[in-house]
């Protein structure tokens, strides 16, 4: 068995060789802050004192620094790790993007294109998904997740680590997926990314770590720990959530990475007084390898010596890295993911392009469409196309790309252009830059809007604008673009604009007066050609927000399943003693769930088997769709649940439910949702998953605030 191997290579092992698999160095590329410029990366390789190397990739890369390892004693091959968020040569839309299409096919096809061509490029593990819950657009990482909702983020966990690994481990089209960041790292603190985390016990186990559940019960092979605090301890050196959760009761046998430099910078956060502290506390309370800090290669053998670690901790930590390696099939043959031709194939296949089209127009949300101005109808009208990031491509492609590729990235303008081929009436104009104060170009895009019928304007963030270390204080759209908009809306014409981001933004003009909206998020590289296949029709926009988009940032965070206060804002004017703003509503600008089709669905003859059931029953609840409008569209039908009264004050819905349902015009479906008490849950005060006997209403609809259909549920 791959254990009994594991052992036996451990019989020949050093120390230093054993605390050498715990050691992770970065190549040439940095992602991280560079401390320590004194490496000598190959000569520690050749020593048997590095375990993993991530930012190296190609097959031809891979397989000379491969060669080096194998001259070490043990000759035991390197990990190569790499971060592939959305795509590796292909690139999708970003994660975010991905998960507004609650399409977990979509997504997994996306995870498993980024495998293969990352598997053939000599790389054996992406430190994806994120699946950390985000309740902030602030912060910048928001745009790796998979939004606010626990119950979505579990689904698309799970999609996600099995599009990456495949069903097997070792599959030579696969790489080792990373659950990461362990934990609650989307909650930092005013959305800075790095910054502490503070939050009860309650909100931890309700809303954050079920994505990292969902992960491990999936397979995932590793972990990466956060940067953040959790009540004032390193996550790195989270003893609890590391050795008692994660690898007690979760019963993980995958190992954890540190994030770069997560060991060593617990002597900033003024949690250890020096590296060798650093690694004690690190090592101790579960983290197996040390990504970049040298923390434990400095440090690991005097602690074991002076009795501080023990070495079954080191030992552990060593045999859940070697597990891997065997796993994936690297003693037999090092060079397995080393194949130039295989890479060369993987990077042009044209079912990969075909997947990032797919997923792209599944991830592109329709925020609006005044008197059904889109779909535009091909050749009837003259187009004027606004905006710098309409003729941009870097900038589809988003944030957090291994490769600075652009030459696959079809551009908007290209998109439209070829779309319409000979029948293109399209005339381009840049107006402003996404960044800076130069407003000189407004005149001539004023002139070309004026001369056209219709006016489609880009709009929104450089790739570079959100991402980690992308916290932004403003939620406000950049530069001159709005005084674009403003200026180009005033010629009466009717325009159309997409934004581009990588977080929702604010943007209340826009939103008022603009005749249609589409949300396009960083779509990736067929961005161009996926916003035409929509604008058009071609596609009809299916995705629904999995973030709440604000109004203002002074509302965040703002979330669909926030609570009903003591003090609940009615519909009356009477502010007073309220819990509201005196400035501003709480309703958010878009609401979770919501996203527009060119058809329009209605629902009908919600049924539930019983209006009761005893905790180990369940009931069916069943809703007939149907497609009343004119187009073939899809619909996500959500399911919401409430719990009125209860001993741990509950949100007003959480969500427990969807299903994505395609319909012909005048088609319906019927769509059967089961609830048991698992759905009736949640963490008591004693952290207990139970279900209170009472009253439950059961909400369908087609968005968070857009319920058609209820029904009670009384649990006995
Ligand atoms: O994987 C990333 C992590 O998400 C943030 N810091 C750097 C790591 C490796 O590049």
């Amino acid at each position: 068995t791959i254990s009994q191997r594991v052992d036996s290579l451990m019989r020949l092992m050093t120390l230093k060789e054993k605390i050498g698999q715990l050691n992770q160095y970065s190549g040439k590329n940095v992602t991280g802050p560079v401390t320590d410029r004194n490496v000598n990366m190959l000569s520690d390789i050749k020593s048997g004192l590095v375990g993993s190397l991530l930012n190296v990739k190609g097959a031809k890369d891979t397989r000379e620094i491969q060669a080096v390892a194998l001259q070490s004693r043990l000759k035991i091959p390197l990990l190569f790790g790499l971060d592939v968020i959305h795509g590796y040569s292909t690139v999708f839309p970003i994660p975010l993007a991905e998960s507004m299409s609650w399409d977990m096919d979509a997504i997994r096809l996306a995870a498993e294109v980024a495998a293969e061509e990352t598997a053939a490029a000599g790389v054996h593990w992406t430190f994806a998904p994120m699946v950390d819950i985000t309740r902030d657009p602030r912060w910048g990482r928001i745009m790796e997740g998979a939004g606010e909702d626990t119950y979505l983020g579990e689904r698309i966990a799970k999609a996600r680590v099995l599009g990456f690994q495949g069903e097997r481990p070792g599959g030579i089209n696969s790489v080792m997926a990373c659950a990461k960041h362990f934990a609650a790292y989307g909650a930092v603190s005013a959305g800075r990314d790095y910054n502490d985390v503070e939050m009860s016990d309650h909100q931890l186990w309700e809303t954050y770590l079920p994505p990292f559940k969902a992960a491990v019960d999936a397979g995932v092979a590793t972990f990466m720990s956060s940067f953040n605090t959790i009540n004032g301890i390193p996550a790195a050196a989270h003893d609890f959530l590391q050795r008692k959760v994660l690898k007690g009761d979760w019963g993980y046998n995958g190992f954890i990475v540190s994030d770069w430099g997560g060991i060593d910078q617990m002597i900033h956060w003024g949690y250890v007084a020096d590296k060798y502290d650093a690694a004690l506390k690190a090592m101790r309370s579960g983290c197996d390898m040390d990504m970049v800090s040298r923390s434990y290669l400095e440090n690991l053998e005097k602690l074991v010596k002076e009795k501080q670690v023990a070495i079954q901790l080191v030992d552990d930590a060593v045999k859940r890295i070697l597990y891997k390696k065997f796993e994936l099939g690297l003693f037999e043959d090092p060079y397995r993911f080393c194949n130039v031709e295989r890479e060369e194939k993987a990077m042009s296949n044209p079912r990969h392009t075909a997947a990032a089209l797919h997923v792209a127009e599944r991830s592109i949300v329709l925020l609006k469409n005044e008197k059904q101005l889109l779909p535009l109808q091909k050749g009837r009208q003259k187009i004027a196309l606004i905006g710098a990031l309409a003729n941009a491509k870097r900038d589809l492609q988003g944030n957090w790309i291994p490769n600075n590729d652009t030459s696959k990235v079809v551009s908007i303008y290209e998109g439209l252009g070829k779309y319409l081929g000979r029948d293109a009436n399209l005339v381009y104009v840049k107006g402003v830059d996404v960044k800076g104060a130069d407003t000189s170009g407004i005149g001539e895009a004023v002139a070309v809007a004026a001369a056209s019928d219709v006016v489609v304007m880009a709009i929104g963030e450089t790739w570079d604008m959100s991402g980690e270390s992308k916290s932004r204080a403003e939620l406000s759209v950049p530069g001159q673009q709005e005084e674009l908009f403003r200026r180009v809306y005033a010629t009466g014409k009717p325009v159309i604009v997409i934004m581009l981001a990588g977080r929702p933004l604010v943007f209340n003009e826009i939103a008022d007066k603009a005749h249609a909206i589409v949300y396009a998020w960083w779509p990736g590289n067929e961005g161009g050609n996926a916003i035409a296949n929509v604008l058009f029709g071609k596609y009809n926009p299916s995705a629904k927000l999995t973030v709440t988009f604000p109004r203002s940032v002074g509302q965040v965070p703002l979330t669909y399943n926030g609570y009903k206060t003591g003090h609940p804002l009615s519909s009356s004017p009477n502010m007073l003693y309220k819990s509201g703003y005196i400035d501003m509503a709480n309703t958010p600008r878009y609401a979770f769930g919501h996203g527009l089709s060119y058809t329009s669905f209605a629902y009908s003859e919600l049924q539930l088997s019983k209006v009761s059931m005893q905790q180990r029953d369940s009931v069916i609840l069943s809703v007939v769709v149907t497609n009343s409008g004119r187009y073939t569209g899809e619909e996500i039908v959500q399911l919401y649940i409430s719990d009125p009264v209860a001993s741990i004050v509950q949100p007003m819905k959480k969500l427990k439910g969807f299903r994505k349902l395609l319909l012909k015009p005048g088609e319906s479906a019927t769509v059967s949702f089961s609830i048991s008490a698992h759905e009736l849950s949640f963490y008591d005060k004693d952290l207990r998953w139970i279900a209170e006997p009472g009253r439950f209403k059961l909400m369908v609809g087609s968005a968070s605030d857009d319920i058609r259909a209820q029904a009670d549920l009384t649990l006995l």
